[in-house]
């Protein structure tokens, strides 16, 4: 089953936005099956942004994200990362729409809230990079026969 990282960025904990931001990802019917509340160090903050390395905002996204905790989790379900991406909005708020977590509650590009993993790959190398597999939950539901396709 397709699972994909969500880091709950330092402003939705500063905002008291946690559970408003988790229950419309809840709502989509995606599994939660890890979660920690973490302070992200330089170091870890670099290898989850290395694709933005030498690109004019990269400085500004790692103070930002080693600035507060964190809630880190992991979804799963039915095309997971997608799921996520859509629920999201796009990155600047500006562009997101409305219904959309950016669209609704973010304000700036900087600020936006949430991280969700770009693409199944990325999903794979950013659950292993913030979770050990003992931290993730095996579990089923009894409403997944409602939820996921055979
Ligand atoms: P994220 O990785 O944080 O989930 O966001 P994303 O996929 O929607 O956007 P991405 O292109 O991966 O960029 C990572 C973060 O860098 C900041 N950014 N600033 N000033 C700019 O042009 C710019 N572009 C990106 C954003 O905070 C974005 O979330
Ligand atoms: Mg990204």
């Amino acid at each position: 089953m397709e699972r994909t990282l969500v880091l709950l960025k330092p402003d939705a904990v500063q905002r008291g936005l946690i559970g408003e931001i988790i229950s419309r990802i809840e709502k989509i019917c995606l599994k939660l099956v890890g979660v920690k509340m973490i302070l992200i160090d330089k170091e870890l903050a670099h290898k989850h942004y290395s694709a933005h390395v030498g690109k004019p905002f990269f400085e500004d996204l790692v103070d930002f994200i080693t600035s507060s905790p964190v809630v880190a989790m992991v979804f799963e379900g039915n095309n997971a990362v997608d799921q996520v991406r859509s629920v999201m909005g796009l990155t600047n708020p500006l562009e997101a729409a409305s219904g959309t977590i950016r669209g609704d509650l973010a304000t700036s590009i900087e600020f936006n809230l949430i991280h969700g993993s770009d693409s199944i790959e990325s999903a794979e190398n950013e659950v292993r990079l913030f979770f050990s597999v003992q931290d993730l939950v095996d579990y089923s539901v009894d409403v997944d026969k409602w939820i996921i396709e055979s």
